[in-house]
């Protein structure tokens, strides 16, 4: 009885050793420095996730030829966080498991408010490549973006299209009513029509980001006459409303959301895209030294200007690596511990300035990006109906 006691505590003692070194292997900085990446590769949500896979990659490469941090090597580790809530959890316990020092994703706000609690509570810095709904830095501690809220980007669009037609009066919105973000971008165009005294929210349509068929929601806004529209969707949902739209003869304005922020959209309303105004927060135009980099390395590959979704990726890694070099000046970054790393890479991000493709930017308190400059681009599409680019409207 006795004897097996002992043997019984002999074999939890080597267990605990077993436990303990194990730990202090997690404990120590992974070279090249991992930063994980939970991104939609798969699923609806890809025409989004893509573009920000380019700018991961990208940003990889360029720092990494920047010495990375303080001469070691940075490496993006990414995981498909596809189109649900379920595989952005998955994409994060996966990059947990592999000890990265922060990830960047995922890539909708309804996937951000399900997966960030996890790394949150992990104490592992989360930055926003494309969050855009209202609270997402406030999911807690260890998460902030630098995808500015759409309340603050989506009102520049209305503002636009009564540039291009004071004559506007009735308003339809329509919005993806299963997703967090289009549910809160509508909101915000909502608010911002009911605040125009000119305007007249003539309906309000719903649909979801899995819908193809938009007849019922179509002919409703047809029956209103109304000089405005403004969808809030993602590319695929969002491209063929558009496209329906058009094909059952409305004519006027037509505002997109951010979920229509891609060339990826094109192939989806193809020439019925021509028109759709949507508001930005990057410019390939803007004069900033890291947009000129940044549209240096993406021509050189895809002989095309990159988007708000790569140039906002981009920009995460940026965020974090920068914030690791700052870190790497008190103390060689290979020898801190990670979860000493984490946390004070978590209170660096918020701490400095970056100049970025996306301009000069900043974090309050909370995580939230400050930011200065935002636009609105128009989609011009080419003769052949597959081609066209966003024109950027003075
Ligand atoms: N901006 C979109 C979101 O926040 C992609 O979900």
């Amino acid at each position: 009885m006795l004897a097996n006691r002992s043997v019984r505590r002999i074999a939890l003692g080597g267990a605990l050793l077993i436990l303990a070194q194990s730990s202090r292997l997690l404990a120590v900085i992974a070279e090249p420095l991992p930063i994980g990446a939970a991104l939609s590769q798969t699923s609806n949500v890809a025409l989004l996730g893509q573009e920000q896979i380019v700018g991961v990659q990208l940003a990889e490469e360029y720092f990494n030829s920047k010495g990375g941090v303080g001469g070691t090597k940075i490496q993006v580790l990414v995981e498909d966080s596809a189109g649900d809530e379920a595989s952005a959890i998955n994409a994060f316990n996966a990059l947990l498991r592999k000890n990265v020092v922060a990830i960047v994703g995922p890539t909708l706000s309804q996937q951000a408010f399900a997966a960030d609690p996890l790394a949150d509570k992990a104490k592992v810095p989360v930055v926003g490549p494309s969050n855009t709904a209202k609270g997402i830095p406030q999911i807690g501690t260890f998460v902030s973006r630098v995808s500015a809220p759409i309340a603050i980007v989506a009102p520049h669009a209305l503002d636009a299209a009564l540039k291009r037609n004071p004559q506007v009066k009735n308003v339809a919105v329509l919005y993806a009513q299963n997703d967090a973000f289009n549910t809160s971008e509508s909101q915000t165009f909502q608010a911002a029509v009911k605040a125009d005294k000119r305007l007249h929210l003539s309906t309000i349509q719903k649909f979801q980001t899995t819908d193809t068929d938009f007849t019922t929601q179509v002919s409703e806004v047809m029956k209103v006459k109304p000089d405005l529209v403004i969808i809030s969707g993602l590319a695929a949902d969002g491209g063929n409303l558009v496209k329906q739209l058009r094909q059952l003869g409305y004519k006027g304005l037509i505002i997109g959301g951010n979920g229509l922020n891609t060339p990826n959209v094109f192939p989806v309303c193809q020439k019925y895209c021509d028109g759709i105004m949507i508001a930005q927060a990057y410019s390939p135009e803007a004069p900033d030294a890291m947009n000129k980099v940044l549209i240096d390395l993406y021509q050189k590959k895809y002989k095309k200007m990159p988007g708000q979704f790569t140039a906002q990726a981009f920009t995460a890694v940026q965020v974090v690596v920068e914030a690791l070099n700052t870190l790497h000046q008190k103390k060689k970054i290979t020898s801190y511990d990670v979860k000493e790393l984490r946390k004070e890479l978590n209170q660096q991000i918020l701490k400095q300035s970056y100049q970025t493709a996306l301009g000069p930017i900043s974090f309050d308190k909370d995580g939230e990006i400050i930011q200065k400059s935002f636009y609105v681009a128009e989609i011009r599409m080419g003769a052949d109906s597959k081609s066209g680019t966003f024109a950027f409207l003075k």
